[in-house]
């Protein structure tokens, strides 16, 4: 298991001026081993000690901390491209996904959105037709202890490969949604929202298009996340390239 050393930035009044004398740091450490810096050595005996304690290093003090569910899921490997943050955010407040929720996703990617739905869900089915990806995501799932979410193989675009039914929610996440509806139709309950995930407009209105009077439009929304940068010189947005990751459709299921 992984723990978080973290080094805060280190400013100092050189000449009457405040200079940045080291930067900011964070790193997952094995605490097995050494972890080399470039201020020096830390210790692995140093990197297990508990979680706060302060480790000298050169001139620099590092933090240990255990890593907590955050931490692990960032470490998480990639294969396919991942649902963000930001977007998993929205999917979770939108539909309101919580311990009582069932909830079954397509496709499984990396695992990247089941296993945070899975860590507030009470129980996620994840689909992919794809084997790679399904065991990038299952051992995904497992490196985070997750034991509420189980990954099938199969077609969702196909409804009669997906038994269960009574689903809070449905998040797809492949490219022709359209072809999943006979699908949302059989699994969701009464009431139950289909959330979709498309990175092109033209999806969405591809979606839409073949919506059918059952399913009521929620709404069509792109989240848009600005970082600033606040400091004693600074109090403005970062530089860093707000790009755009994907539209999310919500409907629900009405009859
Ligand atoms: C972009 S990835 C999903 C990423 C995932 N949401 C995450 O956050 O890690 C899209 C996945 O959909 C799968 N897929 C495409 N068509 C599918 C289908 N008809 N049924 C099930 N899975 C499908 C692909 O194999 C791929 O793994």
């Amino acid at each position: 298991v992984k723990r978080v050393l973290i080094k805060k930035e280190r400013i100092m009044e050189v000449d009457g001026k405040k200079r940045v004398i080291s930067d900011f740091e964070k790193h997952y450490v094995d605490p097995s081993k050494d972890f080399h810096t470039k201020y020096g050595i830390i210790r692995r005996e140093d990197l297990s000690k508990e979680s706060g304690s302060v480790l000298k290093c050169g001139n620099e003090e590092y933090h240990i901390l255990d890593a907590d569910f955050i931490d692990n899921y960032k470490q998480m490997a990639r294969h396919a491209q991942i649902i963000g943050l930001k977007d998993i955010g929205t999917i979770i407040t939108s539909t309101g996904i919580n311990r009582d929720s069932k909830v079954l996703e397509a496709g499984s990617g990396s695992g990247a959105l089941g296993c945070y739905l899975a860590a507030i869900a009470k129980k996620v089915v994840s689909y992919d037709i794809d084997q790679k990806n399904l065991a990038v995501a299952k051992a995904n799932a497992e490196s985070l202890g997750l034991k509420n979410i189980t990954y099938d193989a199969g077609d969702i675009y196909d409804p009669a490969g997906i038994t269960e039914h009574g689903f809070d929610v449905f998040v797809l996440d492949v490219p022709e949604p359209e072809k999943a509806i006979g699908t949302a139709r059989k699994v969701l309950k009464i009431g139950g929202f289909l959330a979709v995930y498309l990175p092109n407009i033209m999806q969405v209105q591809d979606f839409l298009k073949d919506l059918p009077g059952s399913f009521l439009l929620e709404g069509v929304v792109e989240v848009i996340e600005r970082e600033w940068v606040v400091d004693e010189r600074r109090t403005r947005p970062t530089t860093k390239d707000h790009a755009h990751t994907a539209f999310l459709t919500f409907t629900r299921k009405l009859f």
